[in-house]
């Protein structure tokens, strides 16, 4: 099956019909679609499936015989952010699948196993920790730290993971047999369409992280309480929001709050507490705690002059990611394509932190929009992403 096929096969599953945007959040049932459509386009190639407790997948391709070498994976996820875009996830799995054909179809035979591989909860946009699935599968976290976790619903991750008919008490996917990790995304940036060239090859992940401030005030009447007497955490919530723009821009770094919860969330009372989540992203490590400890300073202090108490929790934290040098080089070669950072997360930044040697490859994006469902990449620019991942692949593996 092509490309173009697989890729209309998934177009619908968790598609909203009034944004055109996806909602296929972990354990829930758009995403155990495509899991099962995964497994059967591995089946269908004869790989050799292998499904862990929390959903993790890999599909092996092994060469004819056994050569001890280690193993190449590649592969993204299938998740996605709420009412997010097409291809940030599904392009790596699909790519690698059509890399693997590409390859077949060139009468290529490994001399190294190549799995394809699918993590689950990489956007962490249901349970807030971002990689969930290659954090538990590398041991970056373990089963004890995150089982506790609760989504929107108050439902916890063990029974999220159990509904949708895994075993969360079961095996993660073992990666000892892997030598190198490539993972393919679409660009979520301008960095490549700026540049007029189709792929490239990712040197950095900026360090990021997500965290949750809670301003607790006072509930009151909207009418008959005087403004003087109020206790209002909307009002330091609106002065947090504004400083971290104003800290962002003054070190030119990134600082966004996207997400809130109001409670009561009434018209005609002024709301006991507003929670408000902060995703901060930085060039190095230090400047990201020091952009946190600003915006979180100027929050208490605002918070001392409104009367109201603010507390900051980080929820999720992901450390600077340089990528192997010499590995991306190696591969930019092959194209002769740009190296170039990311601000965005991704798996290979954590398989990359557990160890493993690991590389990206950057398909462009004609507006950078990501994480929208205007997100989008031209079919000729996703072909020569294939053709690109199959030439690394061959490289990798011969
Ligand atoms: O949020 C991110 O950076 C990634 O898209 N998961
Ligand atoms: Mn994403
Ligand atoms: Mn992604």
């Amino acid at each position: 099956m092509t490309f173009e096929a697989m890729w209309r096969e998934l177009l619908p599953v968790g598609r909203s019909a009034t944004s055109g945007g996806y909602h296929r959040q972990p354990w829930t049932s758009a995403e155990s679609e495509l899991r099962a459509w995964f497994a059967e386009a591995a089946l269908a190639r004869g790989l050799e499936l292998e499904t862990d407790a929390m959903g993790n997948q890999v599909g092996w391709w092994r060469p004819v015989a056994p050569t001890g070498l280690p193993a190449v994976l590649t592969g993204s996820h299938l998740d996605s952010v709420l009412d997010g875009g097409a291809f940030d996830g599904p392009l790596g799995v699909v790519s690698a699948l059509a890399a693997l054909d590409v390859l077949r179809d060139r009468g290529f035979e490994p001399a190294r196993a190549i799995g394809v591989s699918v993590f689950t909860e990489e956007e962490g946009s249901r349970f807030g920790l971002a990689c969930l699935g290659s954090r538990l599968v590398t041991g970056a976290t373990s089963w004890e730290a995150v089982s506790r976790r609760q989504d929107r619903d108050g439902v916890y991750l063990g029974d999220a993971v159990s509904a949708s008919g895994l075993d969360p008490s079961g095996d993660l996917l073992s990666l000892v047999d892997v030598g190198c990790f490539v993972e393919l995304h679409v660009e979520q940036g301008r960095d490549l369409v700026d540049r007029d060239v189709a792929v490239g090859v990712a040197s950095q992940i900026w360090p990021h992280g997500r965290y949750r401030f809670d301003f607790t005030g006072e509930a009151n009447h909207a009418g008959t309480t005087r403004m003087e007497d109020r206790r209002d955490p909307m009002l330091t919530y609106a002065m947090t929001v504004l400083a971290a723009n104003k800290q962002a821009r003054l070190v030119d770094q990134r600082a966004t709050f996207g997400r809130l919860e109001v409670t009561p969330n009434g018209t005609n009372a002024v709301p006991s507490r507003v929670t408000a989540w902060l995703d901060a992203r930085c060039s190095t490590d230090d400047a990201l705690a020091e952009l946190v400890e600003t915006i979180s300073r100027q929050g208490l202090d605002r918070a001392s002059r409104d009367g109201t108490s603010l507390t900051v929790t980080a929820e999720s934290v992901s450390s600077s990611v340089t990528f192997d040098l010499d590995l991306a080089r190696d591969l930019a070669a092959i194209g002769d394509w740009p190296i170039i950072a990311t601000q965005a997360g991704h798996d290979a930044g954590i398989l990359s932190a557990a160890g493993i040697p690991t590389a990206m490859l950057f398909v462009r994006n004609p507006t950078g929009v990501s994480h929208s469902p205007a997100e989008s990449a031209e079919m000729a620019d996703c072909l020569a992403g294939v053709e690109a991942l199959a030439d690394t692949l061959a490289k990798l593996t011969s």
